[in-house]
């Protein structure tokens, strides 16, 4: 078959809003399915277009027509449809399956129309960076995704771990959809620990560990004093009252701890940037100003929300079986509770987003669904658009020293367990560039990948084991898999450059059952990114990445590169799995991965 010169084009369909065929095909192949659909039943094309669904392993597209509430019975329905059809560029054969109708695709020309878009987003984008996966569903609309927050002074524990984890891979996500990003880490850098830490550092503290690691001496500090201030209550009043004056911005007070949150917070972008997360905003319990807390505070007030107990200020929404939350202690400083209410309204102030995200776990539930209640009953309309994402506890995650206190302990160990490992195979790991980088890699996906791959509510035990092994559904195995599609050029030189895709000839591909099933779960890529976005779940993309892993396991066989005379067919085969190294690569980078080129 000559391949024309031409781009291939399929002919045109109907549109409708939130499909885009030319960021993702297969809206195209459902729009002429629903085209078909509203053709020969009553239903419009929008109708049609929401019943058609993903089918089962080997269907491609089905409709379930009990959802359309139609008049006669399901066999009548279908044989309407059926009567009508005639194969065309999309669709080559429609079959009945009791209630439901399933669509095969136009073989040939999905798998040229899958792979032309692959390789056109990924590599032939004015932005110049890989497109294939995204849309603009959110084009123009902000968002500010909170996440990691960790406490200065205070362990940063696994829970810290996995905000961080998902709000880094909610951002990108929101990204990928064309929204505006803010991303923020609201620091637990405020409160009366502070005032505890203040009194600590006379005692305990020494400026030159402070400099080396902040994070580690203040913690240090914190402990010991804590324990002090446990056995002597003289400790624990002269902690409040100097946080009283720090809450009243007394700057002999303040001085210490300005230092102290500067250091921290250098630190933690260190360690935050070997995640490969980023933050716009370091924000933090201690920036949220008196006045927006008194202000909300009034309101209440005025409201007739607010009871009194004991001189403490309490918001009573036992109405909402939600409590009663204290929002001003007896001394008037404020709490966790008020510095979040204050800080909402201060961030629509400045942001005006159009949703805001909190990433903390589920421990929080109450603390959040509170929190938003109350602005719900101030009356800002932007209450709405405040989601929670939460998710469920991590056990058993320590190093061989001991309890994981520290961000860079947990960075450390999944760096050294990768190392291990790869020196198990001397020839390989010889063979490795940068060993240190590549295990630190590796290690980080392992960690993220255990973290990712279950829905975030599910508690999980973490085990090193898993995260270390390139076998099973673990991070390792997903970089090798990467790494081996990478490794497919480099090894076929004669190969290259590919020419333009018109001019490859895909009979081979067309003919292949393996070929065909990794191609439509390319095609599905940027469906999974959607799902993702529906429910807010890393493990949409996780589980997609290794159905695709799979698949491709399975095709090494039969769909081979090199050893294959026929230039034109190693061709074909090469621009495939090319195109499925981009969506893998797509794929590991949404989940805030860096993919790697050989390992
Ligand atoms: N720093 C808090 C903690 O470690 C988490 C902050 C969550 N965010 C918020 N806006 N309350 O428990």
């Amino acid at each position: 078959m000559a391949a024309s010169s031409s781009k291939f084009t399929l002919p045109p369909v109907p549109s409708l809003p939130e499909t885009d065929p030319s960021r993702c095909v297969f809206d195209a192949y459902r729009l002429r399915i629903a085209q078909l659909l509203s053709d020969t039943l009553p239903l419009s094309l929008e109708q049609a277009y929401g019943g058609v669904d993903y089918g089962k392993k080997g269907e491609d597209f089905t409709v379930a027509l009990p959802r359309f509430r139609l008049p006669g019975k399901p066999n009548e329905i279908a044989d309407k449809v059926i009567e009508k059809f005639q194969a065309d560029e999309f669709i080559a054969a429609v079959v009945q399956d009791k209630a439901f109708l399933h669509f095969r695709l136009n073989t040939e020309n999905m798998i040229r129309s899958v792979l032309e878009q692959v390789t056109e987003l990924t590599h032939d984008t004015p932005s110049k960076e890989p497109e294939y996966g995204r849309n603009e569903l959110g084009k123009g609309k902000r968002i500010i995704i909170e996440y990691s927050s960790p406490n200065i002074a205070k362990s940063f524990h696994v829970g810290h771990l996995r905000s961080t984890i998902i709000g880094a891979f909610l951002a990108n996500l929101y990204k990928a959809h064309g929204w505006d990003v803010v991303s923020m880490n609201y620091l637990g850098d405020w409160g009366t620990q502070f005032g505890l830490i203040a009194v600590g550092f006379q005692k305990y503290g020494n400026q030159e560990d402070l400099e080396k690691d902040a994070i580690k001496h203040l913690f240090e500090i914190y402990v010991k004093i804590n324990k002090d201030a446990e056995a002597d209550p003289a400790v624990k009043a002269e902690a409040a009252s100097w946080f009283k004056r720090m809450e009243d911005g007394d700057e002999e007070a303040l001085k210490n701890w300005r230092v102290w949150r500067e250091l921290s917070v250098k630190k933690y972008a260190e360690e935050y940037q070997r995640l490969n997360v980023h933050f716009d905003v370091y924000n933090g319990e201690s920036m949220v100003s008196q006045k927006s807390m008194a202000d909300a505070l009034d309101r209440l007030e005025k409201m007739g929300l607010i009871d009194e107990h004991e001189g403490a200020k309490l918001v009573n929404l036992e109405a909402y079986k939600m409590g009663k939350a204290v929002v001003r202690k007896k001394d008037g400083t404020s709490i966790y509770l008020t510095r979040d209410i204050g800080g909402a309204v201060e961030r629509y102030e400045k942001y005006k987003f159009d949703r805001m995200i909190y990433v903390v776990a589920s421990q929080q539930d109450l603390h959040l669904s509170q929190f938003f209640k109350v602005l719900d009953l101030l009356e800002y309309p932007w209450a709405k658009d405040l989601i929670h994402i939460n998710y469920g506890l991590v056990q058993g995650m320590s190093t061989r020293k001991g309890t994981v206190v520290f961000l860079d302990q947990i960075i450390r160990e999944a760096s050294t367990v990768m190392h291990e490992q790869m020196q198990k195979n001397e020839d390989k790991y010889k063979a490795i560039v940068d060993p240190e980088e590549t295990s630190l890699n590796i290690g980080i996906t392992g960690v993220k990948i255990q973290d990712m791959q279950a829905k975030r509510i599910n508690n999980y035990t973490f085990n090193w084991d898993r995260m270390k092994s390139f076998e099973g559904d673990t991070g390792p195995y997903l970089q090798y898999a990467h790494v081996r599609l990478a490794s497919i050029a480099r090894k076929n030189p004669h190969l290259l450059p590919l020419p333009a895709p018109s001019q490859i000839d895909i009979a081979t591909l067309v003919q292949s059952s393996h070929a065909r099933e990794i191609v439509f779960l390319l095609g599905s890529y940027p469906d999974v990114v959607k799902t993702a976005m529906r429910t807010h779940e890393p493990s949409a993309v996780v589980t997609f990445l290794f159905r695709l892993c799979h698949v491709i396991s399975s095709a090494w066989e039969t769909v081979i590169v090199k050893g294959e005379e026929d230039v034109e067919k190693a061709r074909a085969r090469l621009w495939m799995f090319e195109c499925t190294r981009d969506v893998v690569a797509a794929a590991l980078r949404l989940l805030t991965i860096s993919p790697l080129e050989r390992m």
